[in-house]
């Protein structure tokens, strides 16, 4: 894949109309477990939009750069993604943005960040092992958002589960009614195709060699689908037809409003069913809607430009020290060059430097519309959570914090540091790298990192060793969950043993820590009054 061959505004075109081209975006994120073959469908993708000649170029594990940064070597060393943002490609005369949400098994709030930004998302399963524990913890903040889900069981081509046992799963465990839009012709490991209930159609399944090119779709009318397939065909219609009675039917509003989820069967790696994906994708995912700001009214696309940063990303490349903060477009058009407002300081900031950054690929983007993510670089004053706008003040509301999970407290290797120890430490809460928590006890020399899923930490270590000449020291402490109290309460709190009350620096709320969920019931049996909020859960 060239650079140029993603670029979907050429340098210098003219701005389309925001509506116009909100109304031809649609912008998603794949949530599933790792292995469900999350990659495999973004190339897959990828190659049927013909923004790649051939699978294997965009995320090839085996094949990168061994260039580039300290990132780059840690994500080879984890054979994880954490520096992507999102792919951009024409299909038809739509756009597509595909958000990365990293595909590794540690959990990170930028995971979840991303989910602020997307309108839809394509919940991806592996057809012998159903519904696994990331894909439910994803699931869950897409539910808790109100993103519409796709699910798309992949892998079909293997042996697995047998389809209405998937369906039983997915409406058992997510509460969603699934409505197929295809349904198997053949089991899984004998895959012959699809039944496409619209239209009761036969879409084959054909083999390319390993499928590394688009493999042809073939559609044959249900006459000669049954003489191909007697036995399947007939199971297939047999079975559709078992669903439409029990209401099994796409219907756009409950998919909208998140009771239903159309499912679709096919197989990444051989190609097939992606196609049906981008399809299905363009008809039914809803494109970038007026977004409600912080008061709750809906910022009309046709407004000048605003976005919010989802996403900080910094050190990526310690040669040039750069920082990037990845906004979604909400409104208007993006111009590179124009000055905007941060809407938190009420300060201008110039968007000289913009891009698109997908793994190692990185284009300047000179226009971008409702939908659309921008990179913009040198951001050191922007945050996760933040808007900027042209002329009319807008403030999207903040990007909840999740409920950390992991606490480690933070010591300078070199007490002779401090000072870089504790610039690092303020940069990385001020990104959201990891959340900070503070307590008198505990004093500013030994603040507790508290993060969603443990690479958070890695990632703090790093670059406080890296990028700010402050090695730490981080020592895991015992707690495994955090409920919000008050001031009050947390006097009584710190008394229990097992129990912990810290405050969070970026805004002040008071975390009471649990060693385990049985010492939160404890207390809550000994104190039935006491106030402990759930936060924002990343998990089930
Ligand atoms: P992830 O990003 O969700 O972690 O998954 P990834 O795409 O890396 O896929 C995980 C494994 O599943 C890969 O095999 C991939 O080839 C395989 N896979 C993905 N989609 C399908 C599919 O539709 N059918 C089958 N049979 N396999 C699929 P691997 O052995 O780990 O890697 P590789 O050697 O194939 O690259």
């Amino acid at each position: 894949m060239t650079v140029a061959d993603r670029s979907v505004d050429a340098a210098g075109a003219a701005p389309a109309l925001a509506t116009d081209e909100a109304a031809r975006r649609r912008t998603f994120a794949v949530i599933s477990h790792p292995d469900a073959g999350k990659s495999t469908l973004t190339e897959a993708l990828a190659l049927h939009a013909r923004v790649i000649q051939e699978a294997g170029a965009i995320h090839g594990k085996a094949g990168r750069k061994s260039t580039v940064s300290d990132w780059m070597d840690m994500e080879k060393a984890r054979g994880i993604s954490i520096s992507s943002a999102a792919l951009q490609f024409p299909y038809g005369d739509s756009v597509i943005n595909l958000l990365d949400t990293p595909g590794h098994a540690d959990f990170s709030e930028d995971t979840y960040r991303v989910l602020a930004a997307v309108d839809c998302a394509v919940m991806l399963l592996d057809a012998a092992k159903g519904l696994e524990p990331q894909t439910m913890k994803l699931f869950d903040v897409c539910k808790h958002r109100g993103i519409p889900i796709i699910t798309v069981v992949n892998k079909w081509d293997r042996p697995g589960l047998e389809a209405l046992q998937l369906m039983d799963e997915i409406r058992d465990r997510t509460g969603l009614e699934p409505t197929p839009l295809t349904w198997p012709v053949g089991i899984a490991g004998d895959f012959k195709g699809v039944l496409d209930r619209a239209t009761g159609d036969f879409i084959r399944f054909t083999r390319t060699a390993g499928g590394a090119t688009i493999a042809p779709e073939e559609r044959l009318p249900a006459a000669a689908a049954l003489a191909q397939e007697p036995h399947y065909w007939q199971t297939a219609v047999e079975e559709s037809e078992l669903l439409t009675a029990m209401g099994q039917v796409h219907e756009q509003s409950t998919f909208l409003d998140g009771v239903t989820t159309p499912v679709l069967f096919g197989s990444a790696v051989l190609n097939f069913g992606v196609h049906q994906l981008l399809d299905v994708l363009l008809a039914l995912a809803p494109p970038p809607g007026p977004r409600p700001d912080v008061t709750g009214a809906p910022r009309p696309l046709d407004t000048p430009f605003s976005a919010f940063v989802f996403k900080i990303q910094a050190g990526m490349d310690s040669a040039h020290r750069d920082r990037l903060a990845y906004v979604r477009v909400c409104s208007g058009v993006f111009e590179r060059g124009t000055v905007v407002t941060h809407a938190a300081t009420g300060k201008p900031f110039a968007t000289k430097y913009a891009q698109q950054v997908f793994g190692r690929e990185r284009e300047t983007v000179d226009l971008a519309y409702p939908g659309d993510v921008v990179g913009l670089v040198n951001a050191s004053a922007l945050r996760v959570g933040d808007s900027l706008y042209v002329d009319e003040p807008v403030t999207f509301p903040p990007i909840p914090s999740f409920a950390p999970e992991h606490f480690a407290v933070a010591r300078a290797v070199d007490s002779g540091r401090y000072k870089q120890f504790r610039r690092g430490i303020e940069q990385l809460e001020q990104e959201g790298t990891v959340q900070v928590l503070r307590s008198d006890l505990r004093g500013d020399q030994a603040p507790v990192l508290a993060a969603v899923g443990p690479m958070q930490f890695e990632v703090a270590e790093h670059r406080m060793a890296g990028e700010f000449s402050a090695p730490v020291r981080l020592d895991r402490l015992e707690y495994t969950m955090a409920r919000l109290t008050d001031r009050e309460w947390a006097k009584v709190l710190d008394r229990e043993s097992g129990v912990e009350v810290l405050e969070r620096s970026s805004d002040g709320a008071l975390l009471a820590l649990f060693a385990g969920n049985w010492r939160l019931q404890r207390v809550l049996r000994d104190h039935p009054e006491c106030v402990l909020e759930p936060l924002v859960a990343a998990s089930s």
